[in-house]
């Protein structure tokens, strides 16, 4: 263990009309620094996720964060990006920074603005991160990728919409509860299984209510070493965090298996000495409730096929033996890509500390799971994280 999260914040997630990168990164960096009981002066290395490829025209957003305070001027701030798993990957370089002693305070800000453009053309942007070479032309933007995905794993496992819907509604059931979420209505399951005007097919055996949405929002978090996280009046331990790259392509791949998801959780779980009911909680990378689907038999909770035992026999409810993305995920909470996993880590982080909003909170909550994923399975991050003490 190298490291704790001591200070966080999260805005609320959606369409957000009048804010821009620049104003959620500043907000969201106040607050974390803020919550973390430290000066702005106390930062010593900043790092900003944040995806763009087109969504805002302003592209250099390191510096943005230096916006926030005036004692951040001369701090060393760096962009990261790697696709939708850009929040889990500005916090893996922030971990980093702290391992190697070139830090006491970390400030990592996740942040992306994507609803300046109509989901058409934000589905031309999130297209560029699949394998451009073989893949752009496939239609419907991302969604075209999982709705190919999808397929595939119907026409080797039989077809799973009913699986699909409960998903669905199990993520709008917990985003209802969760005051930072996009989306803050249930679904019904009779909604989300059947094609309708209001929910049409959107790629393949996908429907909207498969999608995660198109969102703006940022989230922070301060991250320091465990001697000074002793010190802190909140701590909490990163007690694993595996990165697992896997080939682009998906015709290198059994796209079917995640292999590469399969293997961060097993080395996290290794890692962290667990196993994965060991967990009180998983926050998992659900774009499109395939994915979630499919996460399920990666991170072991089911035999590969039988993804769909997990939903149908409620295990991955908030009352069931592994409650799985209990803030609605990124399917009602939203998907703002560049602060996605940064978010996740922060309602880990709620949860863990007890500071959760009280329609939030689950009962015990000792150890949580967070899976973010860039691309169809390509950057895979888990982290387990408990109290310090
Ligand atoms: N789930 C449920 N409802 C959704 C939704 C979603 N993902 N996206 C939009 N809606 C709702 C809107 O709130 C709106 O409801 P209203 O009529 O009650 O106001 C209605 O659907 C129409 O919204 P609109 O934005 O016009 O929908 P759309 O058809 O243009 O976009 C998707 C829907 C699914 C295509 C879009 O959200 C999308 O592209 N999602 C995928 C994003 C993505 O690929 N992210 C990266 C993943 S790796």
């Amino acid at each position: 263990m190298t490291a704790c999260i001591v200070g966080w914040s999260h805005g609320k997630f959606g369409k957000l009309d009048g804010e821009t990168s620049e104003s959620l990164i500043v907000k969201a960096a106040s607050e974390a620094i803020a919550h973390a009981g430290i000066e702005p002066k106390d930062i010593d290395v900043i790092y900003v996720g944040n995806m763009n490829g087109g969504f805002v025209r302003q592209e250099f957003h390191s510096s943005l964060a230096l916006q926030t305070h005036p004692d951040l001027r001369f701090k060393p701030s760096t962009r990261v990006e790697n696709a939708c798993a850009t929040g889990s990957a500005a916090i893996h370089m922030g971990l980093n920074t702290l391992a190697a002693n070139k830090a006491r305070f970390v400030l990592v800000v996740g942040v992306e603005k994507m609803t300046e453009l109509n989901s058409a053309q934000a589905g031309d942007v999130l297209i560029k991160a699949s394998y451009v070479a073989e893949e752009a032309t496939i239609e419907a933007g991302f969604a075209g990728i999982f709705g190919k995905i999808t397929s595939a794993y119907f026409q080797r496992y039989g077809d799973k919409s009913d699986a699909l819907a409960r998903i669905a509604v199990k993520a709008h059931k917990n985003g209802a509860k969760n005051p930072f979420a996009h989306f803050q209505k249930e679904f019904t399951y009779d909604f989300c299984r059947t094609p309708s005007d209001k929910n049409p097919f959107v790629a393949g055996p996908l429907k909207r209510t498969d999608c995660s949405p198109v969102t703006d929002g940022a989230a922070a978090v301060v991250l320091a070493d465990v001697s000074t996280a002793l010190g802190m009046k909140q701590a909490i331990a990163f007690r694993a965090a595996e990165q697992i790259n896997d080939f682009l392509p998906m015709s290198r791949r059994d796209i079917v298996k995640f292999e590469g998801p399969q293997l961060a959780w097993q080395r996290a779980l290794s890692q962290a000495k667990l196993d994965l009911l060991d967990l009180s909680f998983v926050e998992t990378h659900d774009c499109f409730t395939s994915a979630e689907l499919i996460e399920y038999e990666a991170m072991g909770l089911t035999a590969p096929g039988e993804g769909e035992k997990a939903i149908l026999e409620g295990w991955v409810e908030r009352d069931g033996k592994l409650p799985i993305n209990v803030s609605g995920g990124l399917k009602a909470k939203g998907h703002p890509v560049g602060a996605t996993g940064v978010s996740m880590h922060v309602m880990s982080a709620m949860q863990l500390s007890g500071t959760a909003p009280e329609s939030l909170q689950l009962p015990k909550a000792t150890l949580g799971g967070v899976f973010n994923m860039g691309g169809a399975a390509v950057a895979n991050y888990v982290s387990i994280l408990e109290p310090l003490r």
